[in-house]
């Protein structure tokens, strides 16, 4: 049996940990590569933060596998036993760029089912958790369950790389959605946009293409306060892949699905 409690305080001295390593190395000047194009970028923070993590979790749990997206955790195939999906900074071209707005997110994972979400705003000391079946919190402040939203009165927000024509998704469709609702944002982080969800500063989050640790921990903090995480085509998530991620307050979901993202 897993003592969740031992994980979640071992998991909250981490991130405070790798919190206050992040925000001195504002102080410094960073590394910064590229990975798959030239606006894809990764920093020696995003890497070393990855392999705080890494080591934490092998040396306290070493019957627990990891998912991280800078590639030091492990090959998976399955979500089989338990299973942590980290992002050591979520949003690392706004960490370069404006030193906000970015975060780390950890979901853990039991056979597929997320027990443990954590979305932390560095900057801003932040802290959005869940634990399945107990409430989610924002710095210790339980969140209420979200209700349903009109969408006349809707604040969404979505990838800005939409506006751009693309292979995935009808982007007209954006349009149309975006002529409707009260207002449209665009933070340039999956996790706190999801985290943002959840807490009700956002009432729906779109995005055409994300990989699991960018919405492993956001997908378990909106389910525990009733809201409702999809695909573009309202199908669960594949949390081994790349999905299309629509996040939404539950009766919003089910209007902006049928009304702007299904075909007519
Ligand atoms: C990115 C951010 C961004 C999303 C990208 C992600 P990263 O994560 O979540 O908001 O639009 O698809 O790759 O690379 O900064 O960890
Ligand atoms: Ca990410
Ligand atoms: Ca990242």
């Amino acid at each position: 049996m897993e003592n969740w409690t031992e994980i979640d305080r071992r998991v909250r001295l981490w991130i405070e940990e790798a919190g206050k390593a992040i925000r001195r190395s504002f102080k410094h000047s960073l590394s910064i590569q590229t990975k798959s194009n030239p606006n894809d970028l990764v920093t020696n923070i995003d890497k070393e933060t990855e392999r705080f993590f890494i080591s934490n979790v092998r040396q306290t749990f070493p019957g627990h596998l990891i998912l991280g997206e800078e590639g030091q955790g492990d090959h998976l195939s399955s979500l089989n036993g338990i299973v942590w999906i980290i992002d050591p900074i979520d949003g690392t071209m706004n960490f370069v760029h404006q030193q906000r707005h970015f975060a780390i997110s950890i979901g853990v994972y039991e056979d597929g089912v997320g027990r443990l979400g954590y979305v932390y705003d560095v900057t801003h000391d932040e802290l959005y958790c869940a634990e399945r079946g107990k409430g989610a919190y924002m710095n210790g402040v339980q969140l209420p369950k979200l209700s349903s939203v009109p969408i006349e009165k809707a604040l969404i927000a979505v990838n800005a790389t939409w506006l751009v024509k693309n292979a995935y998704f009808d982007e007209r469709k954006l349009v149309e959605l975006a002529t409707k609702v009260r207002g449209v944002r665009s933070y340039g982080s999956a996790a706190l946009e999801m985290a943002y969800v959840a807490s009700g500063r956002l009432d729906s989050y779109l995005t055409m293409r994300l990989s699991p640790w960018d919405f492993a921990a956001g997908k378990i903090l909106i389910e525990e306060v009733g809201g409702v995480v999809s695909n573009l085509s309202g199908e669960p998530l594949d949390m081994l892949n790349r999905n299309s991620v629509f996040a939404s307050s539950p009766g919003l979901h089910e209007t902006i699905l049928h009304h702007f993202l299904l075909e007519k």
